[in-house]
């Protein structure tokens, strides 16, 4: 079977969705680096956040994706993972999504929706991957005594914070720092690097390989 087209670069501004389930501050950087008008812009190697969706109605990321203006839908997931992905991938096509970011989004999508979205899925993950995957990962680095901790931003594959990397940012662990402090210094982090790892996304300059695998 011929590997599908790189889907990056478009030829036209490119449309994003963002999934997230907690207070939004990445988010709101996204909405910063990509401003929903940009979406309808000209402009070459324009992009903007179309859409965002959350599996938590009272999501701080709903009221700052409402107040910007852009469309936010609230889908409920609790036990009905294919429920929650049928009603967001008709939401995505609907818009005309190109690509989409989990910004602490605390759900674990199934193989098959990721698929669906093979290097056009990404997500942010506050430590340096491959250490401390999963939930509480800043007290998983804390736990564990190291010098540095950071925050990743990744292609979504089927694991769960496993995909390919597209880029890394470092921060120092500091005496006396408590998860709180190491959480904020890591989100600072995060709210640089996610952004500009999509823009590396939409160049074209960064793709996981091709599912199929390596050429024989
Ligand atoms: C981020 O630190 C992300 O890495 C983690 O959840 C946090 C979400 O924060 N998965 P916010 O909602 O973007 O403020």
């Amino acid at each position: 079977m011929a590997d599908a087209p790189a889907p990056f670069p478009l030829d036209r501004p490119a449309r994003l969705a963002v999934f997230a389930s907690g207070r939004g501050s990445n988010l709101a950087a996204l909405l910063a680096a990509f401003p929903p008008a940009s979406a309808s812009q000209p402009a070459p190697g324009a992009a903007g956040v179309v859409l965002v969706v959350s599996d938590r109605r009272d999501a701080g990321a709903l009221a700052l994706a409402r107040d910007a203006g852009v469309r936010a839908v609230h889908i409920a997931f609790g036990r009905d993972r294919e429920g929650f992905e049928g009603a967001a991938q008709d939401e995505l096509e609907r818009h005309a999504v190109d690509l989409v970011a989990l910004a602490g989004f605390m759900r674990v999508l199934s193989p098959a929706f990721v698929a669906g979205w093979h290097g056009r899925l990404v997500n942010v993950h506050p430590s340096l991957l491959p250490a401390f995957p999963g939930l509480h990962a800043v007290r998983q680095a804390l736990a564990a005594g190291v010098a540095r901790s950071g925050c990743t931003v990744h292609f979504v594959d089927a694991g769960v914070d496993t995909g390919p990397v597209i880029a890394r940012r470092e921060v120092p662990v500091l005496p006396g720092d408590d998860e709180a402090t190491l959480q904020a210094r890591i989100q600072a982090a995060e709210h640089a690097t996610l952004p500009a790892a999509i823009r590396a996304v939409l160049r074209g300059e960064a793709a996981p390989p091709s599912p199929s695998g390596p050429p024989a």
